[in-house]
């Protein structure tokens, strides 16, 4: 087994240093291999997603990835930019299945900005469909409108579409989720105004069929953002496109008290994954020591779990991580009165100490 280690930009290298040291604490057998990505690629390759990073992402049975991303690149060409390798590497590798599990930790629920009882005990699942939409859509530009309000004018346009095999196999994945959990899907969309979105709607309910045990309800975007801060605790698995997904998993997030406690994979048909913390690459926080590691931590869960089959490793991993919660270990983004401030390396010694006992 082997893990292509990817940290980044930003927060990216301190974060996972933390998830590395973590899983070599674990005693099982795999090779590692580190390799730039994002700004840092940039810098020492030219490219955000250099050949050589894209071969050992493609060899590797999973890779574990930082974040990317610094305002310092945003004048680049897009092509150029950090963000570029993210995408690139879904694109490249067909990581079409996003999991971002929100699961609300009973420590922090003061840490999130609602009220307590409407998300003690949260955990939803949102599975984002990662390698279409307007996201990758062609064409997409800039030119001279021919019709619209302003013939003549400058434009810029990008493309929503879904094919009904990439609908039909993410509805498969949410389907399949829900039935190891309390077999219900939310398909969200916006059918009342999208082409692609009643299709979307259409094929989910199609391929619902095959799955009588699972309930499914679907609910328009809009309302879905509103209901998440409303009654969060309503949705079970919730499944979308990429556009929507983006959006509403950063809801999602906040209602945890903190997008620094979020692990997220993404997963292509042959169970290759990327795994990375929900959260962006902070270069406002970076290098000072105090990012929170734990998003990552648990990302590297998740790919024990879902790429590297070790069940057990991976709840090793979250037992280890509530353990330091409960002993009331902090770091800055989710510390509140009465708790233990520590930085991102304390807090990565911290479970590997939870690890051993
Ligand atoms: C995410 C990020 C990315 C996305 C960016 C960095 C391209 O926001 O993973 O949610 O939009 O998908
Ligand atoms: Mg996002």
């Amino acid at each position: 087994m082997k893990i292509a280690i990817l940290p980044g930009d930003g927060i990216g290298p301190e974060i996972v240093a933390e998830a590395v040291k973590v899983l070599g604490a674990l005693d099982l057998h795999f090779e590692t291999e580190t390799a730039p990505v994002g700004g840092a690629a940039y810098e020492a390759h030219g490219h955000p997603l250099p050949e050589s990073t894209l071969k050992l992402a493609r060899e590797a049975d999973a890779i574990l990835f930082g974040a990317v991303g610094d305002w310092k690149y945003d004048k680049l060409d897009r092509p150029l930019r950090p963000e570029q390798a993210i995408l690139g590497l879904r694109k490249n590798l067909g990581l079409f299945a996003n999991f971002r599990p929100a699961i609300c930790y009973e420590q922090l629920v003061d840490a999130s900005s609602l009220k307590p009882e409407l998300i003690a005990g949260l955990d939803i699942l949102i599975i984002r469909e990662l390698t279409g939409d307007i996201y990758f859509g062609q064409p997409r530009g800039r030119r001279t409108a021919a019709d619209g309000h302003f013939p003549g004018a400058e434009e810029a346009f990008d493309t929503m579409r879904y094919s009904r095999p990439e609908i039909e196999r993410i509805a498969h994945v949410a389907f399949q989720a829900a039935r190891k959990r309390s077999k219900k899907v939310t398909s969200v969309d916006k059918a009342n105004v999208l082409e692609t979105f009643q299709f979307w709607k259409d094929v989910v309910t199609e391929v619902h069929q095959e799955y009588p045990d699972v309930a499914l309800e679907h609910m328009y975007v809009d309302n879905a953002a509103m209901q998440l801060v409303k009654a969060p605790k309503a949705f079970d698995v919730i499944v979308t496109g990429n556009m929507f997904g983006d959006i509403l998993s950063d809801e999602a997030s906040m209602l945890t008290g903190s997008i620094g406690m979020l692990p997220s994979a993404s997963l292509n048909s042959r169970k290759q994954g990327l795994y990375e913390p929900s959260h962006g690459s902070a270069p406002d926080i970076a290098g000072k020591g105090v990012a929170n590691p734990l998003a990552t931590i648990l990302s590297a869960a998740m790919l024990l779990r879902f790429s590297l089959d070790q069940e057990e490793a991976a709840q090793r991993i979250e037992t280890a991580v509530q353990k330091v919660l409960a002993q009331g270990l902090r770091t800055p983004d989710i510390w509140s009165d009465g708790t233990t401030k520590v930085g991102t390396a304390q807090m990565g010694d911290a479970v590997v100490k939870a690890l051993a006992g």
